[in-house]
């Protein structure tokens, strides 16, 4: 694990939009996991500034969306996917045949699924992961309680998350259930970034380093693989006990 802290959410921004983007020139396969949500918005917008300038070319990249509520797709707005859209898709004219996305619409939630477990299969596994974290740990939308056995699958939504997540929407929405990548997909990913910024995220992030690894606090797992690479601002940093005094080999501060 390496953990990352900058002064400022565009500094942590453009550090991690630069990992990304080496992550993903090393690896042979091409699937990044795109996560929407606050968190990862400036991060993107990096990622677009790079291509529209011809530094970067991203056109062997596929996606994969990490998650979409039930009931939604692209076409609500306030979405998973509608978000995305609007801060990465477009902008970069993504065809949309380079893209999975659970269709939250859909009639048989459990084949979105198992064609999402397919496309994975079909691109050599996730190259990169982008996850945010929320304010009770959950990681995409497994919620306190999931098992870290699961791939793929409908999950409940946590009474506290269904009140945070009206944030995205302007008008009220029921927002009981969702359709995720699991945790067990999240693991297999050879990379993951994880980012949180602003003071709100200070103590989920403390917790997450360091209480015990539980299905209770989900992102914890996270410390188990190899590959993770956390991204934080001041304010998130702010209550975790590493600092710049602590001489830990794995922070970076800059
Ligand atoms: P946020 O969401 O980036 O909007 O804070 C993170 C999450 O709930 O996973």
């Amino acid at each position: 694990m390496e953990i990352f802290v900058a002064d400022t959410y565009q500094q942590m921004s453009m550090k991690a939009a630069q990992d990304v983007i080496h992550l993903m020139q090393a690896s042979q396969n091409k699937l990044l996991c795109i996560a929407s949500g606050d968190t990862p918005a400036g991060m993107y917008k990096e990622i677009i500034a790079k291509v529209k300038t011809e530094e970067l070319d991203i056109t062997d990249w596929k996606f994969l969306g990490l998650d979409e509520w039930a009931g939604m797709n692209g076409h609500d707005e306030g979405s998973c996917r509608y978000h995305l859209d609007k801060q990465f898709f477009y902008p970069l004219q993504i065809n949309t045949e380079r893209v999975s996305f659970f269709n939250g619409r859909a009639t048989d939630l459990e084949k979105e699924c198992a064609t999402t477990e397919d496309f994975i299969k079909q691109h050599g596994g996730i190259a990169v992961a982008i996850l945010g974290i929320g304010l009770n740990g959950h990681i995409g939308m497994n919620e306190p309680g999931t098992s870290f056995l699961l791939y793929s699958h409908v999950a409940q939504i946590s009474q506290e998350t269904q009140t945070v997540g009206q944030k995205y929407f302007t008008t009220a929405r029921q927002l009981s259930h969702g359709i995720t990548l699991g945790i067990a997909n999240l693991m297999e990913a050879r990379h993951v970034i994880l980012l949180a910024s602003g003071s709100n995220k200070a103590a989920i992030i403390k917790k997450t380093l360091e209480e015990e690894i539980s299905e209770k606090l989900p992102a914890t797992v996270l410390r188990q693989h190899t590959g993770l690479k956390i991204y934080l601002d001041a304010g998130a940093a702010q209550l975790h006990s590493i600092n710049k005094n602590h001489g830990c080999p794995n922070l970076y501060w800059y």
